[in-house]
């Protein structure tokens, strides 16, 4: 059974796990290399704390529960799951991964954040590699429910259902991937449109502002109900997918997309930072987490009345 979970790695998203599973009153013990961050960590807990028990209706957040240590060693000891959230980095993630099962229970399910990285690779050194696999969550984790389960060649299935079931339990809703791809689902379909969007900006053609306002009252707001294929259904009209296809088929072959990146220039640097710089209009980005995660419960909560209708 699993009831306690060390969190190793507590910048954005190791703290957001922290947050998430805070709130479904699991035992959390916490490790980042970097000493100095409990006070941190602390402070994001009280910021985003009403955003989360508003959205799983909880009364408090038990600090109690949380442990913050200074040893690797100490937080994997009696930890059941174990969240790996260190730089997004081969060199890092499996050399950290080979202590992590070093001292990780024989029976704990290890599990790494990664945003892309195939888990067989990171995973290379580590002992009992039939309990790991990557549980790659989205920011803010507290407040999105989405997390990508991926397998790598050694991860069995029957702890892959476990991390499914666990998931579950912190109001989560897994997607289990069985066979490893370079940026698993969601960050391949994100990356493709952030490539076209460097491109966009480098070649000059519209300003970081306009690409976001593109997204946001068109696809974006769709997006949340439904993805790419059951929105495209709905624009062949009746005839549905098979028109769609018909119509714009053809679409597919015209010199659109690039894909490839561009190359990461100090103008293209530049315009994307101070881009962004002047859509936060002087808001730190803690202020603006704030605005995001009060309009994430609000979404979530009118979503849900929208989802029952559709996938019943
Ligand atoms: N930021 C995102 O939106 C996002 C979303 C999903 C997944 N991820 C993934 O989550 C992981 C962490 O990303 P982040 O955005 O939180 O990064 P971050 O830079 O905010 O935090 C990384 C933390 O890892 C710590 N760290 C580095 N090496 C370590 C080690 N050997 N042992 C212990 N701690 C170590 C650092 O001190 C730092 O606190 C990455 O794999 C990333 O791809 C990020």
């Amino acid at each position: 059974m699993i009831k306690k979970i060390a969190v190793i790695g507590t910048g954005v998203i190791g703290t957001g796990w922290i947050i998430r599973c805070l709130a479904h009153n699991f035992k959390v013990i916490a490790y980042d290399k970097d000493p100095k961050l409990k006070k941190k960590i602390i402070e994001e807990i009280r910021r985003a704390s009403p955003f989360v028990k508003k959205l799983f209706n909880k009364k408090k957040i038990n600090l109690k529960n949380f442990q913050y240590v200074t040893s690797l060693e100490i937080a994997l000891k009696d930890a059941d799951f174990i969240q790996e959230n260190a730089t997004e980095n081969y060199k890092i993630k499996t050399k950290l991964m080979n202590l992590i099962g070093k001292y990780a229970k024989n029976n704990a399910i290890i599990s790494s954040s990664s945003s892309g990285l195939l888990p067989t690779k990171i995973y290379l050194k580590c002992r009992n590699p039939a309990r790991t696999m990557i549980g790659h969550p989205f920011n803010p984790v507290y407040l999105c429910p989405g997390v990508e389960v991926v397998a790598g060649k050694k991860t069995k299935t029957k702890f892959l259902n476990k991390a499914n079931k666990f998931y579950k339990s912190i109001s989560m809703n897994p997607i289990i991937v069985k066979k490893e791809l370079p940026g698993y689902l969601a960050d391949r379909l994100q990356e493709a449109l952030w490539r076209e969007g460097l491109h966009i900006i480098n070649e000059g053609y519209a300003t970081t502002k306009n690409l976001d306002r593109a997204i946001e009252d068109g696809p974006g707001l769709r997006w949340s109900l439904m993805g790419t294929f059951l929105t495209f259904h709905l624009a062949g009209g009746k005839l549905g997918m098979k028109h769609m296809l018909e119509q714009f088929g053809p679409a597919l072959k015209l010199p659109w997309t690039k894909l490839k990146a561009p190359k990461l220039s100090k103008k293209l640097s530049s315009r994307v930072i101070s881009g962004t710089k002047s859509q936060a209009k002087g808001k730190s980005v803690a202020m603006i987490s704030s605005i995001r995660d009060e309009y994430l419960v609000n979404l979530q909560k009118l979503r849900k009345k929208y989802e029952d209708k559709l996938r019943k």
